[in-house]
């Protein structure tokens, strides 16, 4: 019988009550590894960790704010306590802003998201650093975009989000590079979650539909992603089959970054 890639690891998933937090969660405990799971969202938790567990897997479900220090540092003791170890770290929690020009922002919303995508990102970051680098051995990633790179119209701080969270992967990979700890990111395309819905919420059927067929024919495969893909890029930065890969942005987009 072969070993499954993560078994006796213990992976922390942030935004795991949905979409590609949640189907990560679900890929890790899939193969063998136990999986805490942090999210602002207590049902979406909930569903979550009981996927895991018709999964055959255990779950730690820890409701936390990724942008509240005390939060994310209670979150982080109690996952320690679980098992003992953190192995892989999956800083994935993040938000979008209305769809307007980069003058029309509203200065709360641009703040908004900045909070939750980098600052978030970096509180939690931080503290799986402070718990791998002494134990010499952990891997972290983080959740980009096409649009770390790419532009987006009516994104603008999103955008500027995205361009930041690879900054702080490639900056954290090179200060930890001799450490033994392993930091890259993953950059969906467009990938059919709530956040994509949540863009289209005011419009029709039909609309949406024709929104949908728009984003899908951006990418070269011309079609949207499955969570699931993003999984499975994942899984693969945290395994034994990127042991010299740190400080890369692992692009799963459907070609999208190739434009
Ligand atoms: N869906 C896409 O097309 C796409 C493309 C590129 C990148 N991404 C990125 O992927 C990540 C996951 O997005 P998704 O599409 O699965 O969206 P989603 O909305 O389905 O999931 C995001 C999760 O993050 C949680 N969250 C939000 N703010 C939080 C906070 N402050 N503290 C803790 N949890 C919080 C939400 O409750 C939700 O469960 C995000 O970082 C997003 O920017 C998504």
């Amino acid at each position: 019988m072969t070993v499954p890639r993560f078994a006796d690891k213990v992976a922390l998933v942030t935004g795991a009550g949905s979409g590609i937090g949640r189907a990560t969660a679900i890929a890790f405990a899939k193969e063998g590894a136990s999986v805490v799971l942090i999210d602002l969202a207590r049902d979406g938790l909930d569903e979550t960790r009981s996927l895991v567990e018709q999964a055959n897997g255990s779950a730690l479900a820890l409701s936390a704010d990724v942008t509240d220090e005390d939060a994310v540092q209670a979150a982080f003791a109690q996952a320690v306590a679980w098992k003992g170890a953190i192995h892989c770290a999956f800083n994935n929690a993040g938000i979008t802003h209305a769809t307007v020009d980069t003058a029309d922002i509203p200065k709360s919303e641009f703040e908004r998201v900045l909070k939750v995508n980098v600052l978030g990102v970096w509180l939690c970051m931080r503290e799986e650093l402070r718990h791998m680098i002494p134990r010499a051995s952990g891997v972290i990633v983080n959740t980009g975009s096409v649009m770390s790179t790419h532009s987006c119209v009516t994104q603008g701080g999103y955008v500027a989000s995205k361009a930041a969270v690879f900054g702080m992967t490639k900056n954290a990979a090179v200060e930890y590079g001799a450490t033994g700890v392993r930091i890259n990111a993953v950059a969906p395309g467009g990938i059919r979650t709530a956040m994509m819905s949540g863009i289209f919420e005011n419009l029709t059927e039909e609309q949406r539909d024709q929104s949908v067929q728009q984003i899908a024919d951006i990418h070269p495969m011309k079609r949207t992603g499955r969570p699931e893909e993003i999984a499975d890029g994942v899984l693969f930065l945290c395994s034994d089959q990127a042991t010299f890969i740190t400080g890369a942005m692992l692009a799963v987009d459907g070609g999208w970054s190739a434009l």
